[in-house]
């Protein structure tokens, strides 16, 4: 049987005591764990806030959750959006995205919303992703 996807997006913040060169270990480490483990995605830093959306097989997306939650490099870690059964991916050709923002406002915008509207709010960064 062909495994269910589902897809998992969050927000969260860098912890106080986490320095922004830690992003560029866990782009690395991340790209090679959803690699192996069928998980596509998106990671958005702007400094300060992350955005991060993943897809994949149900269980493993359900466990990277979790696991990425418990990491202490990064703090209010905000669950936005869940789905499971999805047909199709929306990041079919990255283990991991990364999109570094300048400007505080695009993720500002997504801490304000969740559910649909935190996806549109994903979508509409996603033409930032093209032109980086
Ligand atoms: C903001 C953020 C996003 C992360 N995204 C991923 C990810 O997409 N995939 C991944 O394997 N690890 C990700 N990690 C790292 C995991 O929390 C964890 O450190 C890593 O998977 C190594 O786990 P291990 O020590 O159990 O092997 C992320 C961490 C943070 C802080």
């Amino acid at each position: 049987m062909k495994h269910l996807l589902g897809c998992f997006l969050y927000h969260s913040e860098i912890a106080s005591d986490a320095s922004t060169s830690c992003v560029a270990d866990i782009t690395r480490v991340s790209r090679r764990f959803n690699e192996a483990h069928g998980i596509t995605g998106i990671l958005i830093f702007d400094g300060q806030r992350f955005v991060q959306y993943m897809e994949g097989p149900q269980q493993q997306v359900i466990a990277l959750a979790k696991k990425i939650s418990l990491d202490n490099r990064h703090t209010n870690f905000t669950p936005q959006h869940e789905a499971r059964g999805i047909t199709s991916r929306l990041f079919s050709g990255w283990t991991m995205a990364y999109l570094s923002v300048d400007d505080a406002e695009p993720l500002a915008q997504m801490w304000v919303v969740d559910g649909d509207a935190a996806m549109s709010c994903l979508q509409q960064l996603l033409p930032m992703l093209d032109a980086a």
